[in-house]
């Protein structure tokens, strides 16, 4: 185990180290913020954000879509269309929030492998910009509805299944032949599934949609991918092809992941070996918000088993991070009051919650002093982070907070008890 502090490369772009050696963000102190919002706390460096948006849009031109899976709230949505991203949405809860926030529906794309009734007929009527078609059953339901509503025919990507095995963890793996997502290419699903809406006066059909996987880190897949579709791309003679999101980021020491720019770069340049005509887009999620954010938890007891372990509880668990939990998904932790500070002693830290697997960091090197009441930091945690949060235990969801140029704005107010309660109806 290293000792060593914490790389300052896996903080939010503005991070910085104060004067007396606390971690400050969007120029404000970070133990600032937890006073006034309390903990644990969700911080977003809202430049940060605003740059990925930026560099994907470079990339991959102004098609591109954000993820809204990986962290959504009405702020989040007007950020992203303010920097000329597009929205892909996965259910009707997440359109509910791009449409309440103003997001223009054209700039909309709805996802998702069971898209009821519902969900279809309020992207119909709402005039979303695309739908990814993912299933024999969907091009049915969109047949049924669109004379029904007498909405426009709906422009269609249909979801295609390259047969691609991305190295990631499998419940996040998605681009293989065995998969609940989209049509298979090698079985000859796709083909039938391009051959129906063609030629059907009810959707629009313009394009191909592939994702295989979500925090995968090597291009090389991602090259794959747009290599073994591009036959059939070009045989079925439409314009736009969709390499989904996915591109991993870094969450620890030893972690190195390509940049937004280095994936588009290798996905235009396998197109082009290819020689595929199409214009490409893309959908990433995880490598625009991720790194954008840190968690604050306030340490609340330190348990030292001789001879075993120590563990370190904090205010929060698997109920605002549920990732290491799920995933095995590895974490950094270190004290926001001394962020340069050598971390020696191996702890394990802890959640609040009723049972062993709650873990935040199973093996994490903390500074030799760690005592309770410190602030503790966990970076790399706006993706994924408060979208799967949970009230397991009635533990309130925490607040989350943007902040730029010394100025902080709560976008997500912290869960009260009472809103524990509001969905009770035995009063
Ligand atoms: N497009 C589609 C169709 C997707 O299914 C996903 C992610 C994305 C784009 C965005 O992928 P990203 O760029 O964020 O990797 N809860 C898991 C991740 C699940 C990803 C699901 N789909 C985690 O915490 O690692």
């Amino acid at each position: 185990m290293s000792a060593a502090p914490v790389e300052l490369r896996l903080l939010p772009d503005s991070a910085k180290v104060d004067e007396s050696g606390g971690l400050e963000i969007g120029g404000l102190p970070v133990a600032e913020l937890a006073e006034r919002f309390g903990t644990p706390l969700f911080v977003y460096d809202e430049a940060h954000l605003r740059a990925r948006c930026a560099e994907a849009v470079a990339a991959f031109g102004p098609g591109v879509s954000y993820a809204s899976k990986a962290f959504w709230c009405l702020a989040m949505a007007r950020l992203v269309v303010e920097e000329g991203m597009s929205v892909d949405v996965s259910t009707g809860g997440e359109l509910h929030v791009a449409l309440a926030a103003g997001v223009p529906p054209e700039r909309i794309t709805l996802h998702g492998n069971n898209k009821s009734d519902d969900e279809l007929t309020r992207a119909l009527t709402a005039g979303v910009g695309r739908i990814v078609v993912d299933s024999f059953d969907e091009i049915d339901r969109i047949e049924r509805l669109v004379p029904m509503l007498g909405s426009a025919p709906p422009a269609v990507l249909l979801r295609v299944t390259p047969g691609i095995e991305a190295h990631t963890h499998e419940y996040v793996r998605t681009g293989q032949n065995d998969s609940k997502f989209g049509f298979t290419l090698s079985t000859g699903l796709a083909e039938r599934a391009v051959g129906m809406a063609a030629a059907s006066p009810a959707m629009d059909l313009i394009g191909i949609h592939v994702h295989i996987g979500s925090q995968v880190f090597v291009a090389d897949f991602f090259r794959d991918a747009v290599s073994t579709i591009a036959d059939f791309f070009a045989s079925v003679g439409l314009h736009e092809l969709s390499i989904g999101g996915g591109i991993g980021v870094a969450y620890v020491a030893d972690e190195h992941a390509p940049t937004i720019t280095e994936w588009a770069d290798a996905v235009h340049a396998a197109a082009t070996a290819s020689g595929l005509g199409a214009h490409i887009t893309a959908e990433p999620g995880r490598s625009i918000a991720a790194a954008a954010a840190v968690t604050l938890y306030r340490v609340g007891t330190i348990k030292e088993l001789p001879g075993l372990r120590t563990y370190v509880s904090v205010d929060g668990g698997m109920s605002d991070n549920p990732r290491p939990v799920l995933y095995g998904s590895g974490y950094e932790a270190f004290l926001a009051r001394e962020v340069l500070a050598p971390r020696p002693r191996t702890v394990r830290i802890v959640g609040k919650h009723c049972e062993s697997g709650d873990v935040i960091v199973p093996d994490a090197q903390l500074p030799e002093d760690v005592a309770v009441g410190d602030l503790l930091v966990t970076p790399v945690t706006g993706a994924y982070g408060h979208s799967m949060a949970s009230n397991y235990n009635k533990v309130p969801r925490p607040a989350v907070v943007f902040v730029s140029g010394g100025v902080a704005r709560e976008v997500v107010r912290r869960e009260t008890l009472d809103d524990l309660l509001r969905l009770d109806v035995d009063g």
